[in-house]
């Protein structure tokens, strides 16, 4: 496999969206910070991110939006959800290419049947109405066979495949698969064509389930179906009396 992208490989740091934060000004776009182990590891909804040390793969890719060469075409705040849609099909692709079928469960999670593989941490910057620069932070499970009994329902590439993976081939094949869907979609602005791809890999769309409306007092559980995205990317969920509910991250809970 040749090496085409800038990746840097760091033995341990608190966390890769950390430390690419840190040195954003002197990172290059599509800059790749990756590392063997984290002392800090982030999640969505300020949980932790905890992964056995060189098992696994930690990364995050630098993303710069300004006018300077070589930086990306601007992106709008308002149209931010893109880079989620472009992070979770590559994650996708990565794994269909080794017969892994896997699912978007909306926003930044990738599952396998019912259980996580992947988990998106995107942080962005903005600057008026867009985006200065983001830091895509993706955790994929690749070659750890068994977790902490606490997490709620982890698999890995191991565990699907029943064989052991090579990472830095898995990321080279990443930045590959993203920067080709950077190149076709958000540069050019196709992004109707990103939602039809993203609404055509998502975990449960149309099929009916049990959610919890966090924006209630007390959580409410309610029964309803995936009827797809808002223009900026919210969630919508008909219950079952056929009223269509918006939902932005964090105001919905799955249950599994
Ligand atoms: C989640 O599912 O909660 C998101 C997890 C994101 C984890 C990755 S690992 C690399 C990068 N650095 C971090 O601290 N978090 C992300």
């Amino acid at each position: 496999m040749t090496k085409k992208h800038d990746i840097i490989w760091l033995e341990s740091v608190d966390s890769t969206n950390d430390q690419a934060k840190r040195d954003i000004s002197v990172l290059d776009n599509l800059s790749v910070l990756s590392a063997l182990t984290q002392t800090g590891g982030r999640g969505q909804k300020g949980n932790t991110w905890s992964s056995e040390p060189g098992q696994n793969l930690l990364f995050s890719v630098v993303l710069k939006f300004n006018d300077d060469h070589g930086a990306l075409e601007q992106i709008q705040a308002y149209d931010q959800f893109v880079i989620s849609e472009i992070t979770a099909l590559s994650v996708v692709d990565l794994l269909s290419s080794y017969r892994i079928e896997a699912k978007i469960k909306w926003p930044n999670d990738i599952y396998v049947c019912n259980r996580k593989i992947c988990g998106i941490l995107i942080e962005n910057a903005l600057k008026g109405k867009s985006l200065t620069s983001s830091i895509v932070g993706i955790g994929l499970n690749v070659n750890q066979k068994t977790f902490d009994p606490s997490l709620p329902n982890p698999i890995s590439m191991a565990i699907c495949g029943s064989r052991t993976y090579d990472m830095e081939s898995l990321l080279e094949e990443f930045m590959e698969i993203f920067t080709g869907y950077l190149d076709r979609y958000c540069n050019i602005r196709r992004y109707g064509q990103l939602r039809t791809l993203y609404l055509s890999q998502m975990w449960r769309l149309n099929e009916k389930a049990l959610f919890i409306d966090n924006t209630k007092e007390s959580d409410m559980t309610f029964e309803g179906t995936i009827r797809g995205l808002s223009e900026v990317g919210h969630l919508i969920i008909e219950n079952n009396e056929g009223e269509l509910k918006e939902f932005a991250f964090k105001e919905m809970s799955y249950i599994i």
